[in-house]
C-alpha cells in the first residue's frame, strides 16, 4: 500500500467511546420510531458497522451509493445514484449514516430526495463535520467530531480509494 505521511486526529480510543455516545442518544431519541439506518458508501460502511451496533432498538439498515457530478464544489452540483435502497421509505424515520460531511452537496441533495419520499423524518450522522468548505447548509443532527480542515483518510474514508482500513482517523501531509 503507498504511504503518504499522515498524522493521527483521531484516535482507535475517542472513535469508540463517541460512537458509544452516538448511539445512545440515537436510542433515546428514536425510541418508538420507525427507524430505517441508511449507510452511505462507501466511505461510512466502517462507521455504521460500529454504530448500529450501539443502537439498541429494532431499526432496518440500507445503503445508498452516490455521486457528484458537474461543478462537483459549486451550489449548482448533482447527485447520482449509483446504488439506491432497497427497502421503502414512506413513513419511516431515515437516519444517514455518512462519514464526512464537507461541501454538503451529499447529504443536501439526499434530504431532499428522501423527504420527496414522504419519510416521516430524516436526520443525520456524520462521523466528521469539516467545516471550511461547506457550501449547503444542511443539518447535522449527530456529530462524532469535528474537524476545521485538512484531508482525512481512515476509518472508512479514502484517498484514491486507499487507507479506507485504517482503524484510526489520520491527516494526509503534503509533502
Ligand atoms: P460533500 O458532498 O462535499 O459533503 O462530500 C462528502 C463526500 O466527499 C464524503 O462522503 C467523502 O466521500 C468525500 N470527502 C470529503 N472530504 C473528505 C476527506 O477529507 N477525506 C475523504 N473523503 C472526503
Ligand atoms: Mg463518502
Amino acid at each position: 500500500m503507498k504511504m503518504e505521511s499522515v498524522e493521527c486526529v483521531i484516535s482507535r480510543k475517542r472513535i469508540e467511546s463517541r460512537v458509544i455516545e452516538l448511539g445512545r442518544q440515537i436510542t433515546d431519541d428514536y425510541a418508538g420510531a420507525e427507524l430505517l439506518v441508511v449507510g452511505i458508501l462507501n466511505g461510512a460502511f466502517i462507521f455504521m458497522a460500529d454504530l448500529v451496533r450501539h443502537i439498541q432498538l429494532p431499526c432496518m439498515v440500507d445503503f445508498v451509493r452516490v455521486s457528484s457530478y458537474g461543478p462537483e464544489t459549486s451550489s449548482s452540483g448533482k447527485i447520482k445514484f449509483i446504488k439506491d435502497i432497497e427497502l421503502p421509505v414512506v413513513g419511516k424515520d431515515v437516519l444517514f449514516v455518512e462519514d464526512i460531511v464537507d461541501t454538503g452537496l451529499t447529504l443536501f441533495k439526499l434530504m431532499e430526495v428522501f423527504q420527496a419520499r414522504n419519510a416521516k423524518s430524516v436526520r443525520t450522522c456524520v462521523l466528521i463535520d469539516k467545516r471550511e468548505r461547506r457550501e449547503h447548509s444542511v443539518c447535522v443532527d449527530y456529530t462524532g467530531f469535528v474537524v476545521s480542515a485538512g484531508f482525512l483518510v481512515g476509518y472508512g474514508l479514502d484517498c484514491a480509494e486507499q487507507y479506507r482500513q485504517l482503524p484510526e482517523v489520520f491527516r494526509l501531509i503534503k509533502s
